[in-house]
């Protein structure tokens, strides 16, 4: 699969299977992490928290679900990665550093066959919670800016992706 036929292919999973991501294309969706674009090169503002412990997604589904009742936040996913920054030397960059290291995290899935989703909600979940900040280990300074699931489709759920231009382009 090329760049391109990989981009068109991802898609925001919404129900996983209990398959698991082997380990080989998990260390090659992180690595593809590390070598996203990111601000003043600040890598070391940053880190990859690996997620599989059912107890842990469990609890981070349900604390991340009290915002929103009877929503499954985490869809079942059987790996979810969080991304942690603390306050990098440019200022205001982490959320944008966090897009391109998970965008390409996704695109790297897409490639390997694996399916994804950006998830927000569980970046309130496990912020709000001092309990899986402690569970999670990040250091002294650090939040979580975004986070990810992995995983196979348990089937086929609505897509919003069709292969159409979905921004508004605009020659000047
Ligand atoms: C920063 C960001 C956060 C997102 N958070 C969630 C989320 O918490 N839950 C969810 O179901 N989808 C989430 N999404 C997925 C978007 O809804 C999805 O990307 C959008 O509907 C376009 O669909 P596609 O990813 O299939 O192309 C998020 C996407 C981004 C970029």
């Amino acid at each position: 699969m090329n760049t391109l036929e990989a981009i068109n292919k991802r898609h925001s999973t919404r129900g996983f299977s209990d398959r698991q991501v082997s380990k080989e294309d998990l260390d090659a969706i992180l690595f593809a992490g590390g070598q996203a674009a990111v601000g003043g090169a600040d890598f070391k503002s940053m880190k990859l928290y690996v997620v599989q412990d059912p107890a842990l997604l469990k609890e981070i589904n349900d604390t991340s679900a009290k915002a929103r009742p009877g929503t499954n936040p985490l869809y079942n996913a059987p790996t979810l990665v969080v991304l942690a920054s603390s306050k990098s030397i440019l200022e205001n960059i982490e959320f944008t550093n966090a897009g391109c290291v998970i965008e390409n995290m996704m695109i790297a899935a897409a490639d390997l066959g694996i399916d994804s989703i950006y998830l927000w909600m569980a970046m309130y979940g496990i912020n709000g919670s001092p309990d899986l900040v402690a569970k999670l280990g990040f250091p002294e300074g650090f939040t979580c800016v975004g986070t990810m699931a992995l995983g196979y489709e348990a089937q086929e759920f609505r897509k919003l992706k069709a292969d159409e231009q979905r921004i508004e382009v605009i020659y000047v």
